[in-house]
């Protein structure tokens, strides 16, 4: 896949309320993808103007299509979830890979934790399935009507642990909640999920000493380092523009949690 691509919907099913599994087969070979990066998906309906980004949640083998795992939000996540296989509505544009993805070299061989909540969970599949690492995968949902979406998946790869906040399903209480419980011993740590996670995500990993990899899924606009809507404070001066600032999209999503002001 080279910029901006037409994709048929192979697959597009509902796996929890109103959390969508879509594979997309693009019409060129998709390049070599690193774990975290996204793409941005076009809308049919003109007045959605802007890709909305999504993370890469899985590459199969020959590299002839992808998964993504959404949750509907708003309208375009809406329209997304009508496509269906073989109707003519069956084809998405898309735009990408994007972004720059999770640093495998850094947890290869070590004891890593794998960190996801709710819809930040989807990106941790292809990276658990490349990392060559010890792998505890702690993720976080709700409640039970979405706990597990992925878990199998995941399995595959590493130990998982499960957290809701209802308590209705694993430790009750958040991701951290669950790591604490468990008594997880980690090197290093990857982490996507929503900005209170990720914040004490960061907090955690300082606390232990350790270095920790988040990816901000923040609010894009054009999702290509054209507009500045996704900027992030950090602690190094960017190369290009000399300021303390860094676009998520295309110097992210992925940051080391201690160089971002988040
Ligand atoms: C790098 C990146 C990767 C992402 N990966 C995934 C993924 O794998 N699966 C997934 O379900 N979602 C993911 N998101 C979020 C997804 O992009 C938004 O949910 C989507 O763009 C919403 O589009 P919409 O038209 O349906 O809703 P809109 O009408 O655009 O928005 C609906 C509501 O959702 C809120 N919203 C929109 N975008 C975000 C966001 N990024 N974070 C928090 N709230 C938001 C809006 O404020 C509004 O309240 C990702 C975002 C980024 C930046
Ligand atoms: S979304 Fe436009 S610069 Fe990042």
């Amino acid at each position: 896949m080279k910029r901006r691509v037409s994709a048929e919907v192979i697959i597009n099913r509902e796996i929890a309320p109103a959390i969508y599994d879509m594979w997309i087969q693009p019409v060129q070979k998709l390049p070599e993808i690193n774990p975290g990066q996204f793409i941005g998906v076009f809308l049919k309906d003109k007045s959605l103007l802007l890709p909305r980004p999504l993370s890469i949640c899985e590459v199969n083998a020959d590299r002839t299509a992808l998964r993504i795992v959404y949750r509907i939000a708003g309208a375009g996540t809406h329209e997304m979830s009508l496509r269906r296989p073989n109707d003519g509505l069956g084809y998405v544009t898309v735009l990408g890979p994007l972004g720059n993805g999770f640093p495998l070299e850094k947890g290869e061989g070590k004891r890593t934790l794998l960190i996801g909540g709710g819809i930040g969970i989807p990106p941790l599949l292809e990276l658990a399935k490349r990392l060559k690492a010890e792998k505890q995968i702690v993720v976080g949902y709700q409640n039970c009507n979405t706990a597990g979406f992925l878990q199998r998946d995941l399995a595959q790869y590493g130990t998982v642990h499960v957290a809701t906040e209802d308590g209705s399903v694993g430790t009750k209480g958040n991701v951290l909640d669950a790591v604490r419980q468990k008594r997880i011993e980690a090197d290093l740590i990857y982490a996507c999920g929503p900005m209170p996670m990720l914040r004490a995500v960061k907090a955690y990993a300082q606390e232990k000493g350790i270095p920790a990899y988040i990816s901000l899924e923040e609010r894009m606009a054009c999702g290509v380092g054209a507009c500045l809507g996704c900027v992030v404070k950090t602690n190094q001066v960017h190369h290009h523009t000399n300021v303390n600032n860094a676009r998520i999209c295309t110097d992210g999503p992925v940051f080391e949690a201690d160089e971002v002001d988040i």
